[in-house]
């Protein structure tokens, strides 16, 4: 409720009314047999991991609700998400990764194989986020990096973002009025706490917003992803002068 009737201060009632019956219809062709896979998605990184972070058995009203709120329930595919990390900086060891819609925490498990400090996933649909917090006590792996993982349950514009640098991820979770609300809660934050920060988006619909921050650059992208970052001040302890650290000196050789 809070989503449509937020969508429609943002972008009217024609608008608001359009987006929720574009993604019914979208549920309603998945009916149709022959779209069965695009309907569970891959299932090969649930079989390799012994996880179960695909829709293939979300409850119809878990589905509707998400599909209302902004999309339908679809889990990153792995080798897109290794392409995004791979444009982060080298040493990730004080960044805190947050996944804003996280669903079944697939993301989660894949960051875990990176250094991160700590991993935390915010999805505000309660089957969703049962889920991954079983999927998160559930995964090993040899290649696992960071343990200090959490699934949250609630809607990401009440999320409090955590001190330190951070790494936020987002696959395809937000409408544009709840997007625009987070940047504001982030640069906020920012601003608060003057911090490292990169934004990964996957799926670059609401693309604009991003572009439009001007407290914000481009680091790197493609056709399906982009990654921005702040333009971080930084104080030497020693000399006290202050410097602007550009995203191009922390990220990999
Ligand atoms: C397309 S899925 C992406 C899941 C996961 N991040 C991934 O990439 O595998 C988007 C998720 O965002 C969640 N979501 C949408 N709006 C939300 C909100 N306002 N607060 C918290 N979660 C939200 C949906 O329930 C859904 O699980």
């Amino acid at each position: 409720m809070r989503t449509l009737r937020d969508g429609m201060r943002h972008q009217g009632l024609l608008q608001t009314a359009w987006r929720t019956l574009n993604v019914l219809y979208r549920m309603m062709l998945e009916l149709d047999p022959s779209k069965r896979k695009a309907r569970y998605g891959d299932l090969d990184y649930d079989l390799e991991h012994s996880v179960n972070t695909t829709r293939s058995n979300v409850a119809l009203k878990t589905q509707l609700t998400a599909a209302l709120a902004g999309h339908l329930y679809f889990a990153t595919e792995p080798y897109l998400f290794e392409e995004i990390m791979r444009a982060l900086p080298a040493d990730l060891r004080d960044f805190t990764f947050v996944d804003l819609g996280s669903g079944k925490g697939r993301v989660l498990l894949m960051a875990s194989d990176c250094p991160f400090r700590r991993i935390v996933g915010v999805e505000f649909l309660r089957e969703l986020h049962e889920s991954a917090a079983e999927n998160i006590a559930r995964y090993s792996n040899e290649r696992q990096q960071c343990r200090n993982i959490e699934s949250v349950c609630m809607d990401v514009r009440d999320f409090e973002f955590p001190p330190g640098p951070l790494v936020i991820y987002m696959f395809n979770a937000l409408p544009e009025p709840v997007f625009a609300h987070v940047l504001d809660n982030l640069r906020r934050s920012v601003q608060a706490n003057p911090r490292p920060l990169f934004i990964c988006y996957r799926y670059l619909e609401f693309e604009d917003l991003l572009k439009e921050c001007g407290w914000l650059t481009k680091a790197d992208g493609t056709a399906h992803w982009a990654v921005y970052g702040n333009r971080v001040i930084w104080f030497d302890p020693k000399s006290h002068a202050a410097s602007v650290i550009h995203l191009d000196s922390l990220k990999k050789a």
